[in-house]
């Protein structure tokens, strides 16, 4: 048991989750600003080692495992996520404009199961604020847009939300993700329906094509998509010629849970991540992998909180990992375990 474990998980899961993360976020920030604070985090938690770095979309990642989109939802954490050790950062879900989310309680601790329910409902300050943010970082780690439409935008008028925020962020941001797989924004998951999906990416594929130099653009899918509709994205990426995928978001699915199921019920609606989503995530990432012949990168995601997790996703066919629920479950230290469990493996080092 360690000392975050022990003693700080402790403490805070006696308050409200999204209380607790808006006070960690805002005492990082904090922490950050103290002179030489983020090279000593930095000094503590980054793993440095040539044998972790990765050359992926033409960008040099310099480990595989990133902070998942929702936990830096404007861009202002970037420096000191760097100083934690990830290899890179996933900002948003960015609206174009800013919105408030669902009405609180909106964000559930399961802890038997090492599990959250979240209902957030894309709460962001929009694309300005984001940009702002993203001016003042000094940190040169990869960073990814993750970007959504607004809950008052119609799934028709879709394409130019996330046509506005492409363009808004092409100036400051690495890699985008199309996210069209969130539960908690109504209608939001029929955009994975081929027509709208392929006719949407064909449009930012254009416009990409239109800028100086192409971004890559993923799309980040949701694991409860059937094998047909699996097919139909691996079609779609290779018709489209977008850069890869992220698998996968949150869960609709309630299966299998130690919680009980009154507590479960009681918490309601919302998408649920950590442990009991990591089974299907690696099906559908191996899924992916297996039938598109490795045609295209996949960023996996969906319950890593140990090395042995990651290296699973890896082994499935990942070749970026990204961690959230584990992030809360595990601390800090989560990323200098699992790049040191992926330097440690011998099936990955053997060539
Ligand atoms: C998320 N996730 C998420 N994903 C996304 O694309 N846009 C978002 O805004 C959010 N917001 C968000 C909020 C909260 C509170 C959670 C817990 C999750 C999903 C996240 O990026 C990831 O795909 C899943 O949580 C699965 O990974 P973990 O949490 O099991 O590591």
């Amino acid at each position: 048991m360690n000392f975050y474990k022990a003693v700080i998980r402790r403490i805070l899961y006696k308050y409200d989750p999204e209380q607790v993360h808006e006070f960690v976020c805002h005492s990082l920030i904090r922490f950050g600003r103290i002179p030489f604070a983020l090279s000593i985090l930095q000094f503590f938690y980054e793993v440095k080692d040539p044998r972790l770095e990765r050359n992926l979309f033409g960008l040099r990642f310099k480990n595989p495992v990133g902070l998942a989109a929702g936990f830096d939802k404007n861009a202002e954490l970037i420096d000191e996520m760097d100083a934690l050790g990830f290899g890179f950062v996933e900002i948003g879900t960015v609206t174009p404009k800013s919105q408030p989310g669902n009405e609180q309680p909106r964000l559930f601790r399961l802890e038997a199961d090492d599990a959250l329910v979240n209902r957030m409902g894309f709460n962001n300050k929009g694309l300005e604020a984001a940009i702002m943010r993203l001016k003042k970082r000094k940190s040169n780690i990869i960073v990814g847009g993750n970007i959504g439409k607004n809950k008052i935008t119609s799934n028709e008028d879709a394409t130019y939300d996330y046509m506005d925020a492409f363009n808004a962020l092409y100036d400051y941001v690495d890699y985008f993700v199309v996210n069209v797989s969130s539960p908690n924004t109504p209608g939001l998951r029929s955009l994975q329906e081929k027509e709208p999906l392929t006719f949407l990416l064909q449009d930012l594929q254009k416009q990409n094509k239109r800028k100086p130099k192409l971004k890559p653009i993923l799309l980040k899918i949701a694991p409860d998509l059937e094998d047909s509709q699996l097919d139909d994205i691996i079609e779609i990426v290779q018709k489209t010629k977008i850069a890869g995928v992220v698998a996968t978001n949150t869960t609709i699915s309630r299966a299998n849970l130690k919680t009980d199921s009154a507590n479960i019920t009681a918490i309601g609606n919302g998408g649920l991540s950590g442990q009991p989503l990591k089974q299907r995530a690696t099906e559908v990432i191996r899924y992916l992998h297996q039938k598109s012949k490795g045609s295209f990168p996949i960023i996996g995601v969906g319950g890593i909180a140990t090395a042995e997790d990651a290296i699973e996703k890896i082994k499935a066919g990942a070749s970026l990992v990204q961690v959230y629920t584990g992030f809360i479950y595990e601390g800090p230290a989560i990323t200098k375990k699992i790049c040191k469990g992926i330097l440690r493996d011998k099936i990955l080092f053997e060539k």
